[in-house]
């Protein structure tokens, strides 16, 4: 090799480390964005004009797997949520043409008696930001039947909703409240502003009160299920359903403790969730794996070989910038803001589908102990990862670096 062509070889090497070291280790937030919205418009195509709704790429599949609008099927709202916050990002028109179609599918949802509590999940993500951008009374309408038919499901007596009716009978499990419910407070918080009526508060505030108090351990870690009687409502036990162990600190389950007690803490302002959701936050930091997003179950014998779940990390990442937002500890507020910085850089880094397939991000773990979509794309982690990108542009800078 003559002298030139060293050089050539040597500045090749140089630029190919620079290249990946700003490829790993920044977040080009309007990048991303960009992205999300090419991955919106090449969906939207591969739908074509069906009625039913995206959930899931498995492992070995580069096209969605579509599901149809149903009670039964608590993912649907992800989707439309996913165009309203694109539409909000691009203010394409077509996008909100395809947010208002598939928002209004899921009318039927609205109009049904409750079959168990993902009529949160399902209306608050669609109508929820339906809603939020235009404003129509259709979809204020829409929300408020659906609080009132979240509300069907309190028990007074134990103090919480009721998630899952079905498991009743089929598990023998009382009255069961499993921790994703606490998302679903957000709906009826919002009922309770927009004229629902103030019931819809006080039940939403009973819920995670009664939560804090049964269906966290000492480490502040959480149970994904409590179990309570109906006859005096006491706590009997907590258990798993989608985690390792009834002992085990489940990945989206914790995930969902620290978005629900932050947005508890939003709507009532009440320092004991703020005191509270500090400490489940603590907990979760604490044991991330350097990449930042957690394996799906952080007590699996099987780490580091276990799926990850890229879901929680997106959720958590969402929750956290709110979190931050809210916080009255200056120190506190930039460790969420960074932390949740820290995720998103990752996931964009190493998460994403790109050129492979249409979703945003991979490796996401639905319910390992079912066997069911294990490393996968999937609709939610999309949603919160576009939200925690949408929420980080309205704090106002584009680029960041983590720790
Ligand atoms: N809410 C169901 C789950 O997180 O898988």
């Amino acid at each position: 090799m003559n002298l030139k062509q060293t050089l050539f070889v040597v500045v090749t090497i140089l630029l190919s480390v620079a290249c990946t070291v700003k490829k790993t280790g920044e977040l080009d937030m309007d990048q991303a964005l960009k992205y999300c919205h090419v991955q919106v418009v090449r969906t939207l195509s591969e739908i074509g004009t069906a009625d039913s709704i995206p959930r899931n790429i498995l492992k070995d599949q580069t096209r969605w797997n579509l599901v149809p609008v149903s009670v039964t099927e608590w993912t649907v709202g992800f989707w439309p949520g996913i165009l309203w916050y694109d539409y909000e990002n691009t203010k394409d028109e077509k996008i909100k043409k395809q947010a208002v179609r598939f928002t209004e599918l899921l009318d039927t949802i609205t109009r049904q008696p409750a079959y168990d509590h993902d009529i949160g999940f399902q209306i608050f993500t669609s109508y929820g930001n339906a809603y939020r951008l235009t404003g129509k009374e259709q979809y204020k309408d829409a929300l408020l039947r659906s609080a009132n038919t979240l509300a069907t499901l309190f028990n007074a007596k134990v103090g919480t909703i009721l998630s899952w009716p079905r498991e009743v009978k089929a598990r023998h499990w009382p009255h069961n409240t499993i921790m994703d419910n606490m998302l679903n407070l957000e709906l009826l918080f919002w009922a309770a502003k927009n004229g629902g009526g103030s019931y819809l508060y006080d039940i939403a505030v009973s819920h995670a009160t009664t939560t804090m108090k049964n269906q966290f351990r000492p480490d502040y870690s959480c149970y994904h299920v409590a179990i309570y009687d109906t006859i005096d409502g006491h706590f009997i036990k907590g258990v798993t359903h989608q985690g390792y162990s009834d002992n085990s600190m489940w990945a989206r389950g914790q995930a969902w403790a620290i978005y629900g007690f932050t947005m508890v803490y939003r709507e009532t302002k009440d320092p004991v969730f703020l005191r509270f959701v500090e400490k489940v936050t603590d907990v979760y930091l604490r044991r991330l794996p350097a990449d930042h997003v957690p394996y799906w179950d952080f007590d699996t014998p099987d780490i580091p070989n276990a799926p990850k779940d890229a879901s929680a990390a997106a959720i958590v990442a969402s929750a956290l910038l709110d979190l931050s937002q809210l916080e009255d500890k200056a120190v506190l507020a930039k460790k969420y803001e960074q932390a949740a910085i820290d995720m998103l850089t990752s996931l964009t880094n190493n998460y994403q589908g790109g050129k492979e397939k249409p979703s945003f991000l991979l490796h996401s773990t639905g319910h390992f102990p079912n066997h069911s979509e294990i490393d996968v794309a999937i609709n939610y982690a999309d949603y919160y990862y576009l939200e925690a990108l949408t929420r980080l542009k309205r704090l106002g800078s584009h680029n960041f670096v983590p720790n």
